[in-house]
Parts: structure tokens; sequence; C-alpha cells
């Protein structure tokens, strides 16, 4: 080429150019040839296991790279920020990969019940109902369902692993982070979330189970230590993640904030390594929750084996703690292998994410029918002669006045990290200035007023925003019928003080009760309630945090399009005087870091102890009720339909191998004039000798039945499940004797009950 022709400026631009082509052009060939030889190398072998895999890898690894995938790229407000954080996208953490090797970089993103942050970083994420309310389907394959939509959307926003997978019992109600959990009973949140997990993973992203453990307040959440005996913790709370862990094989299991026995949860020796590692067989990592490890030695030693967000405990003063020895490289070895390991096992390796459009429909499609299996319907009285309140007539219907709760607009969803950001900003700010804000309530754009104005086009369709009772009492006097949504907000960060309704709301659903018989109450909570008017209403639908399509999925049930079938998975008592405490204890000043600048600093550091103890130990939810013979509003396990189911014939088969499951077959019916879905619940009362609280879930299954239809229902249980766990043999323990079964529609409703030696 003849550079004489150009002018000077642009001959040396034009050789710069011919410099950098020439040049790219080597530099490319180099890459694609070292692409070409990582793709040869003996660790890509997909025929190897993913142990294999990992061995062979760190074989090559220097101690720089090892040290670099046990730790994140630092949060603002959490930790230092390290300029390699530039690689992140978006997420809460982000893991630099290691290119000389093909390590991918891992892109992590909370998602509790949808992907995280999607306003900050330009996207769109649904929003499924809240975990709660999941957990109140029963249903395994919508666990499954729900895990894969999560997995997917994150794929398609670039991430290779969910924070997700929250699973601490429901031990203390009060708890704000109720709505991200899956109930107070361990076997039922324990198998969904093994579902979720699965579901995730099988989109090859790396899954997670958290927050392990006994991280069942948030009030003063870094310093908290919590107290409570071995054997309560092994049956409740840690058997929760027993399952999960077990059956949904998650790669990542996030350690928690608190202390437990006098440690911090993230250099536990008792929880990371006896139980996990080695009781339960974990072969992933453990990563901390963000800003929650406390040291690099005792932390390492105990089994944790990443630090998030940042590398306060786990980068220089792990490299320093490995060059003197404090730490073996053997050691090392075990935290980078367990990383690599899980990314092999997930699939991130082999199939990493690419980047998409989220597929909106469905993604709505999936989180209304989840929706529609997870609202519970709680009262549905008849008045008078006359049929029952719900399912409305749209066609006879003339009148309804839709009353509180921003409902014109939208539905309440929880927040803090579980948060997810609503397209088009919170419904109930103006257009463009409802972005996302730590504290604030968001409501997302799904509108019951719509929904029921379409449902019932034949009908007047009155709204009232419910913030002067006497004003939403005359709209409801004129109706056929008031609908009043009421809310009650939680996020992480927080407790609630009371299972009152906040903001006068007992007051307002009253005062519209009073008006008009044909009252409905539609709850959007992530907690059980009290309902001080529950004998004063018509109808009461615990709608949950409904997500994307919640008033879709209500307005279906609300109408009839879908008879309801979900059941609580946590009891609503008839007052906080019922419950275990009288009150969460609640940090001393010196214990908090609230408004603090640096808090990290003081949190890594540590922050002076206050006690908690569990001391209702294995009675957690409906087993401390049972065993205090305490009445309550509505039990665990309870919810209607619009068609009613019948039990009979139940035959329990002991194994004749020792070790086999118990067999139980009895026959439900659908004794009503509606299909429906029944869940059949399995309780069972273990002997006397056992010393357990009178009954315990073993098992269930959904039936789905035609009107007259009946069906002979199989549920097979585990024996670990009939078990208590012996402190001093470290095992589960079947105890021989009389063990009683019962089957029916809820803990309170069991008419089937049959008893039978075990040994
Ligand atoms: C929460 C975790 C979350 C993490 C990252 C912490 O504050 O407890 O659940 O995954 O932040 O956002």
């Amino acid at each position: 080429m003849d550079l004489n022709r150009f002018p000077r400026a642009t001959n040396m631009l034009s050789m710069n150019l011919i410099i950098f082509v020439v040049f790219g052009a080597s530099m490319s060939s180099a890459a694609s040839a070292q692409s070409d030889s990582l793709q040869k190398a003996p660790w890509r072998n997909v025929a190897l296991s993913p142990d294999q895999r990992a061995a062979l890898l760190i074989k090559e690894m220097t101690i720089d790279e090892k040290i670099s995938l046990l730790h994140g790229t630092g949060l603002k407000d959490l930790s230092p920020v390290s300029p390699l954080a530039v690689g992140t996208n978006g997420g809460a953490g982000y893991v630099v990969g290691i290119p000389r090797l093909g390590i991918p970089a891992i892109q992590m993103s909370d998602a509790a019940y949808g992907v995280r942050d999607s306003g900050k970083n330009g996207r769109y994420s649904t929003a499924l109902p809240a975990n709660v309310a999941a957990a109140a389907s029963w249903d395994v394959v919508a666990a499954f369902q729900y895990g894969a939509l999560i997995g997917r959307e994150l794929r398609a926003q670039g991430y290779n692993m969910s924070l997700g997978g929250g699973v601490n019992i429901t031990r203390e109600p009060r708890n704000g982070r109720t709505f991200e959990y899956l109930g107070e009973d361990p076997i039922l949140a324990g198998t969904l979330v093994a579902w979720l997990i699965r579901g995730t993973q099988a989109q090859h992203v790396i899954g997670d189970i958290k927050h392990y453990a006994l991280n069942d307040q948030e009030s003063g959440r870094n310093a908290v230590n919590v107290n409570i005996d071995k054997r309560s913790a092994r049956e409740s709370d840690l058997l929760a993640f027993e399952i999960g862990v077990s059956e949904g094989n998650p790669a990542g299991v996030m350690c928690s904030y608190n202390r437990v026995d006098g440690d911090y949860a993230c250099e536990n020796k008792y929880l990371l390594t006896d139980v996990l590692k080695k009781d339960w067989n974990f072969k992933g990592f453990v990563l901390s929750d963000w800003q929650g490890a406390h040291s690099t030695v005792k932390a390492s030693a105990a089994g944790l084996d990443h630090e998030e967000p940042g590398e306060i405990f786990y980068g220089e003063a792990m490299k320093d703690a490995v060059q003197s020895g404090r730490v073996s490289t053997a050691e090392l070895d075990d935290h980078v292998h367990r990383i690599l390991r899980s990314m092999f096992a997930c699939g991130v390796f082999d199939d990493p994410p690419q980047k998409s459009v989220v597929d909106v429909a469905t993604g709505f499609e999936v989180a209304r029918k989840i929706a529609e299996h997870s609202i519970v319907l709680l009262r549905n009285e008849r008045l008078g002669e006359k049929e029952a309140q719900l399912p409305l007539d749209a066609s006879r219907i003339k009148s309804i006045a839709v009353i509180g709760a921003h409902s014109d607009v939208g539905m309440i969803s929880g927040g803090g990290s579980a948060q997810v950001d609503p397209p088009g900003g919170n419904a109930i700010m103006p257009p463009g200035q409802g972005r996302t804000v730590w504290g604030v309530p968001d409501w997302f754009p799904t509108s019951p007023l719509r929904t029921i104005r379409a449902k019932a086009p034949g009908a007047a369709v009155t709204f009232d925003p419910g913030t002067d009772n006497a004003a939403a009492a005359a709209v409801a006097k004129t109706a056929d019928v008031a609908i009043v949504f009421a809310t009650q907000w939680e996020s992480e960060g927080m407790d609630l003080d009371s299972l009152t309704l906040p903001l006068h709301q007992d007051e307002l659903i009253e005062a519209v009760a009073a008006a008009n018989p044909h009252t409905i109450v539609v709850l959007e909570t992530g907690s059980p309630v009290t309902m001080p008017w529950a004998g004063k209403v018509s109808a009461i639908l615990e709608a949950w945090y409904a997500g994307s399509q919640g008033a879709e999925a209500l307005a279906n049930i609300i109408f009839g399009v879908v008879n309801p079938s979900a059941k609580l998975p946590i009891t609503f008592p008839m007052s906080d005087a019922d419950l275990p405490h009288r009150s969460i204890v609640k940090p001393p000043r010196e214990s908090t870091t609230e408004g603090e600048t640096d808090a990290w600093k003081r949190i890594a550091g540590g922050l002076p102890v206050f006690q908690t103890t569990y001391d209702e130990g294995l009675k957690v939810g409906y087993k401390w009720y049972d065993a205090e013979k305490k009445q309550v509003l509505f039990p665990f396990g309870y919810g209607l339909s619009y068609t009613t189911y019948s039990y009979s014939n139940l035959r329990v088969t002991p194994s004749a191998v020792p070790e086999g499951k118990v067999r139980l077959n009895f026959t439900v019916t659908n004794t009503g004039n509606r299909a429906g879905e029944e869940i059949a619940e399995v309780y069972a009362a273990l002997p006397g000798a056992a010393g357990e609280p009178p009954k315990r879930l073993v098992g269930w299954s959904k039936v789905k039945l035609n009107p007259a239809e009946s069906k002979d229902v199989l549920v097979e249980v585990d024996r670990k499940y009939l078990s208590i766990f012996n402190v001093e043999r470290n095992a589960w323990e079947l105890i021989p004797g009389e063990y009683g079964f019962m089957a029916g529609g809820s803990s309170q409703s069991l008419p089937l009950k049959e008893s039978v030696s075990l040994k």
C-alpha cells in the first residue's frame, strides 16, 4: 500500500490501523491457538467427573489464581471494591475468572422470587409469588418450575450463579424475611427448596441454599448468638437444610450472619464441617453471607470456602496464612476444589450463559399459574340460605367496591435483597420516579381493580383508596360486595413488631364489614396476621406477595375460573401473645450499626454479642400450638376450596425391610360439584418415649379430582422422618413403639387414623 498518497495525519492513522490489524491478527491467532489448546485441556473432558476435572485443573494453578477464586471483588458500602470489579455483570457477587486456564468468572445475583437489580441494570425480571406463597402450593413440580424460571432469567441476564434458596424455617413469624422462606415445617420447606434448586441448576446455573443456619430474626443479625440444644436444631431448622442439601444438591451453601452456640455461623466448625460436610456429605462450597466472614484461619479450618463480597479475610490475608503455614495447602486446595467441582457439576464451563431477551410471556404464564396455586382461601361463608360468598358469579353481580392498598394500580412485593424491580418502576409512584429504594415498599403493576373489572364487565366496579374509613364504608354500603385489600410489608433488615396489620387496616376492615355483610378481605402479607374481624367478614383470601401476575391470578380465583387449592405453610395464631416469645430480642445499641458509614469495618471486627434462646426447641409452628394446646386462628396445612373432599380407607404398611419406607394408602373423594385439587396431608405421632411434640408432618400428595371422583393415594414415609436425632450417637434413630398415622386436609382435620408398631 502506497502511504504517500495520503496526508500525514491520515498516514499515521492508517499506519496505526495496519499495525493494529497485523498485530491484532497475530494476537487473535495466538488467542485462538490458546483457546484451542484450552478446549483440549484434560479438564475439558466431559466424560470425567466434576471431581476429576477439578483435580486436574487445580494442578495447573498458581497460589494467586487459587486465592482469586476464594473471594469476591467487593461491593460499595460493604467492603473495599477492587479495580477488577469492572467485570461485574451488576449482581451482588463477582468472582474474576482465570482466562489463562479458561476458568469463567462467577456472576452471582440475588434471586429469591426473581432476579434482583434488573432496574439498575436496565433489564427485565419476572416476579414470582414470594417463596412463602410457593410453599402454600405444596407442589414439587411448581417448585421446580419456580427455580427453573429463575435459572433461565439469570442466564438471559448473564449470570451463572443464583443466591436464592432461602429455607430458614419460620420459628419466629415476625422475622422480616418470612416471605423469603418456605414456612414452618422442615420437611415441607426442605423438600420444596430441593426441587427449586434442582430447577435452577437444570438451567446450568449454580444454585444456592441459605442462610445456614438459625438466622431466624433480622434484628441484630450480625451480633446475635442463638442458643438452642443440638437435638432441636437438628430436627427443625437444620433438617430443612439437610433435606434441601441431600435432595437438591445445591452447589453453594450460604452461611448466615448470626452466631450459633458462640461461634459465627461462617466460622462454626460444628455447622460447616461436622454437620454439613461430614454428616450430609456436602460436596459444594460454603460462601459467606455478604460481610458474614470474620476471620481467615478459624473460618478456613471451620469450613468456610469463599468470602463475599470482598477479600478482607480470604485475599492477601489468606495468602499470608498459607505461606506461613497457618492454613495448609491441602486446606486451600479443598476450598478451590469445591468451587471448581461445583462449576463443572452445574455446567458453567461447558454451557456458559448467553445474554438474551428475557422471555416475558413465559415468565407471566409461570408466575400466574404459581400464584393461582398459592392463594389460600381462608374463609368462605354462606349468608343465610345462600351459596358461599365465593366464587362471585360475574353474570349476576351488579356492583363491586374495591377498597384499599393501592389495589387500583398494583400489588405489594417483599423487599431487601430479595426485591425484584417492578417493570415501569414502583406502581404507586408517578411514572419514571419509581426506582427501587431499600426500605421503601414496591408495588407491581398488576392491578386488581383492572382484572376485577375485566372479569365482571356487567358490574359497576368502584374504587376507594381506603384512607378514610367512613368514606370507604359509604362506598361499600352501596355495592353488592366489597373487596378490601390489606398489606403487611416485610423486608430483609427488619422484623415486624407484631402480627397486627399495620396502618390501622384492621379498623378499615371493621368499618367496611359493618357497612356490608358481603365483605371479602384480600391479604397481601409475608407472614401470618391476626384478624380481630375474621368472624365479621364473609370471605378471606391470603394472596401473599403475589408477583407479576398477582391480580390476574386473584381475579381467576375470585370469579371461579380457578378453584383454590393452596394450604397454609405457616400457622396463623390468634394473637402475638400465643407465640413462643413475647417479642423478638432486640440488640443493644452498641450491637447495631444503623446509619453508620463504614459499618462493615465494625461488623468485620465483630459487634458486641447479645443472646437469644430458642427454648421452645422442637416446638416450632404447629408443634408449639399442639403441645401447648393453644387455639389458633387458621392451622398449618389449612385451606378451603370451592369443592369439598372426604377421606376414607386408610391402610398403613410398614416395610418388610428395616430401612424401607412406611406406605400409607387411603382414598380421597371429591364430594362437591367442581373439579379441584386436594393436598392430602399425612402426620405421625411418635411413641411417648420419643419425647416429641404431639405430631409432625411426614408426607403429602396433591390429588386432582373431578366431581364425585375418588382416587387411591399412596404416601411413602421415609424412616428418617419418623426418627429423632440422637445427639450422643450423632445419628437419626427410630424409637421402637407404636406410631400413630393420621391423614386429612389440614393439621387439625385428620379423619383417618391408624397405629402401627415400628422397630
Ligand atoms: C443477604 C443475602 C444476600 C446478600 C447479597 C445479604 O444482605 O442476607 O441473602 O444474598 O446480601 O445481596
